[in-house]
């Protein structure tokens, strides 16, 4: 695609708890991949809050094995911003399950540090909508954390 073409974006990323430890590598290849992160922290979510940012997979018989995973230990989450993020941010991530990534597309993120459908190393928002409902979820555009962030309206 032509980036003068393509629509800057924001989109949430998340780093989970299998591959914190691999912070330091997962955002050197974001850097190296032109996308900025503008937002970043650390937390450790708890099962409400978990279910909250998972409300879309309600219902889904892997939910519970997700939310006791996501909670098992602290979580890394940023925001990217730039041409095309959402979808680029997922191409880097390569496909869901680990297993298949190393198949598919071997040096993506998931490839490299995850291991399979549940330790995948990383989230990315499916879409430019859920992006904004997840970045408001761990950045806050109102309320005192907002005093925590620093904001970046230019990127480029
Ligand atoms: S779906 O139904 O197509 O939306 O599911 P999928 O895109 O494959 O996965 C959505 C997220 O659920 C996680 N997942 C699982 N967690 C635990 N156990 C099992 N079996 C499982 N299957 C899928 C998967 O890692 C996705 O998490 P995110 O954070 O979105 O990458």
């Amino acid at each position: 695609k032509n980036r003068l073409t393509m629509k800057k974006e924001k989109t949430l990323g998340m780093i989970k708890p299998d591959a914190v430890s691999k912070m330091g590598s997962i955002l050197d290849l974001i850097y190296a991949s032109g996308m900025k992160i503008t937002k970043l922290k650390m937390c450790h979510l708890n099962r409400n809050e978990a279910f909250e940012f998972y409300q879309e997979h309600q219902g889904k018989p892997f939910l519970d094995n997700l939310l006791s995973y996501i909670t098992s230990g602290p979580v890394i989450a940023f925001e990217l911003m730039g041409e095309g993020t959402v979808g680029r941010w997922r191409e880097l991530l390569g496909p869901t399950d680990s297993a298949v990534a190393r198949k598919e597309n071997p040096t993506s993120i998931r490839a490299r540090f995850g291991k399979d459908k549940t330790m995948n190393a990383c989230h990315g928002s499916d879409g430019v909508a859920t992006a904004a409902r997840e970045l408001e979820f761990f950045f806050p555009s109102v309320g005192p954390s907002r005093k925590n962030t620093a904001k970046f309206d230019d990127c480029t």
